[in-house]
């Protein structure tokens, strides 16, 4: 969603700009614009476009060393130019962009009209223009201060970049639940929402907290608390570079991060496989065995993608642990007053560790006294900062909207966590062993996968025609088939449902008839005879099926099959969601779609 960019420094700051913001278009967004100082003056060019059309409207004359810039994603007032940020005071001295929402944005907007304001827009953000406007008016000082000012009447979440005409040598900026990065440079300073718009110029950065205001020179930054305060920060290395967020030979970000899998899963297993104790470290979740043994359930949170993957995780952990687990939507369990109880460890999932729901859902378990971990993708991301512990999952930068590597890893790691549950309980070392290998097994398995992709693609073709598919799984292979009919949902806009196999002849089987493909997954387990009797129930009903197997299925069984190695039936599951991502890659393909940008989706949900 919305995206921040701003630079102070020796360059020209507006291809800096546009850059940074053609980098957080993967982000979703719904009209961008820029603000730069010339001439005494603010310079501002807006779309209700694309970021390429933003770039063609600006003035190439135009040579500033500062400014910022914003992609928005709408929530106060439509998608247009003029709710598009930068936002003006009435004397056009002051620039706002700002990602979050301002709650109290009515009363704030009401008392400006009161008082003689003029506001051209329908946002919140333009409030704050004035508000920070009327402060350096009235009570005066620096443009840090009078943004702590405005900031103590606002209500909500932001991360916010403000500049004044007036102070051309320095920008303001805040953060109270939606993140802020300072880039640091050599007399040059950059800012942003999201790394992915920096990392071209640096990798040292500095990540805001919330409550956290800092002013921004060329030369460096100082931050305080918006009570004034002062802080000390320690700049932290991104693990990523600008290469990471190249598309090289690819076509799109979605077929490049379903290939990055096995290098991304070798990423999150380096170091945590403890051959010689046949279990796993995971030195971030900071628990000492005896913690770890007075765990008593277990219970995943996330949204989306995320969500399914803590489906996974349930069962991993549940199965080699025997502790009792489970997942639910991040987004449901905030609103219904959950009981927390002290004996649960909680799992929050986030890729971007931005999604709004799923910090909300941490944030009532920590006043509620929950122990909660993050399992996060975006080091220094809001989750992460507000778990405080937790397992990263160095997937590297994931640009596509639907999740693939992400949740691979995820997947991953809380089998890591299952291993080291169960070690510290009545897992053998044995079986501790024989897990250890088979995590070690997945990546290479992985690669042989993705090398059958011309297949898949065939197939994919083949049934690219459905308006409707079913998507069949029981026990572990049932959150793989969640996952499965999401991925086809979001990017191909084919309906797809999951069913357990088990509940088909309670009801979804009279929708059975050739028109409705199923896409049946059959790992080589103690289920695989079970397996096998529900497709021929499917077949015996004329519906098509397309089998994704790790055993051996009798012949002319399926309509299709899509082989993957055997690896541990408690580990298949991972191996058998890959197919499932090109599966509905080369479907969309096949049917014309933005793979990367799907319609009204988001890649981070930072917004209710
Ligand atoms: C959005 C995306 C999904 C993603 C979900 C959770 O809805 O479209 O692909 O799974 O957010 O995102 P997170 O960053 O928290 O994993």
């Amino acid at each position: 969603m919305c995206g921040i960019v701003g630079y102070i420094g020796r360059r020209e700051a507006m291809p800096v700009l546009l850059e940074g913001l053609h980098r957080l278009e993967y982000r979703g967004y719904d009209s961008a614009g820029i603000a730069v100082v010339y001439r005494g003056k603010l310079q501002v060019t807006k779309t209700a476009g694309r970021v390429q059309d933003l770039r063609d409207r600006v003035n190439d004359k135009i040579k500033s060393n500062v400014g910022v810039g914003h992609t928005r994603w709408a929530t106060h007032g439509e998608p247009n130019e003029i709710n598009a940020h930068p936002h003006l005071d009435a004397e056009g001295h002051i620039a706002v962009v700002h990602n979050g929402i301002i709650e109290n944005a009515e009363q704030l907007r009401a008392q400006l009209t009161t008082a003689g304001v003029n506001l051209v827009s329908d946002t919140d953000t333009e409030a704050l223009a004035h508000l920070i406007a009327g402060e350096l008016r009235t009570g005066g000082g620096s443009l840090e201060d009078a943004v702590c000012r405005t900031l103590s009447r606002v209500e909500g979440t932001y991360g916010l970049l403000v500049i004044d005409v007036r102070h051309p040598d320095e920008l303001v900026v805040a953060r109270n639940g939606s993140p802020i990065v300072l880039g640091l440079g050599e007399s040059e300073m950059f800012v942003a929402s999201d790394v992915a718009a920096l990392v071209r110029h640096t990798q040292q950065v500095v990540y805001l907290d919330d409550g956290e205001v800092a002013t921004v020179r060329a030369n460096g930054y100082q931050t305080r608390t918006l009570d004034n305060q002062r802080t000390s920060k320690e700049p932290t290395t991104v693990e990523a570079d600008d290469g990471d967020y190249e598309l090289g030979a690819y076509e799109d970000y979605m077929r490049k991060e379903i290939h990055e899998q096995p290098e991304a899963l070798r990423r999150v297993l380096r170091g945590r496989l403890e051959d010689r104790f046949a279990t796993a470290r995971l030195g971030g979740i900071n628990l000492d065995p005896r913690e770890l043994r007075s765990v008593r359930r277990v219970k995943f949170l996330g949204c989306g993608s995320a969500y399914y993957a803590g489906q996974m995780g349930a069962v991993l952990v549940e199965e080699l642990a025997r502790v009792p687990a489970d997942a639910e939507p991040a987004s449901e369990f905030r609103y219904r007053n959950p009981v927390v109880d002290p004996d649960t460890l909680y799992i929050a999932i986030s890729q971007s560790g931005e999604t709004l729901d799923t910090l909300m859902a941490v944030q009532e378990l920590k006043r509620k006294g929950g122990q909660v971990l993050g399992a996060v993708n975006v080091v220094g991301s809001a989750i992460a900062r507000e778990c405080g512990r937790g397992v990263f999952l160095h997937a590297g930068p994931e640009i596509a909207v639907a999740s693939t590597k992400a949740l691979t890893n995820m997947a991953a790691s809380f089998a890591l966590l299952g291993v080291l549950l169960g070690r510290v309980r009545d897992m053998s070392a044995a079986e501790g062993a024989r897990l250890v290998d088979g995590l070690r097994a997945l990546p290479g398995q992985i690669e042989q996968i993705l090398a059958q992709e011309d297949n898949i693609a065939t197939i994919a073709g083949q049934f690219a025609g459905a308006d409707h598919m079913f998507y069949i799984g029981r026990v572990r292979a049932w959150p793989v088939a969640r996952e499965g009919a999401q991925k086809l949902k979001e990017i191909s806009y084919v309906h797809a449902e999951a069913y357990q196999a088990s509940e088909l002849k309670h009801g979804p089987l009279a929708l059975i008839d050739a028109s409705m493909p199923s896409v049946v997954l059959v790992p080589d387990d103690e289920l695989f005879a079970k397996n096998i009797s529900t497709i021929e129930q499917i077949k015996a009903r004329g519906g098509p099926v397309i089998a994704v197997t790790s055993g051996d299925l009798p012949a002319d069984l399926a309509d299709a099959v899509i082989k993957v190695p055997h690896n541990t039936p408690e580990l298949d599951p991972i191996l058998l969601t890959i197919p499932l991502q090109m599966f509905a890659y080369h479907t969309a393909a096949k049917l014309g779609r933005d793979i990367d940008k799907p319609r009204n989706l988001a890649k981070s949900v930072t917004v209710e």
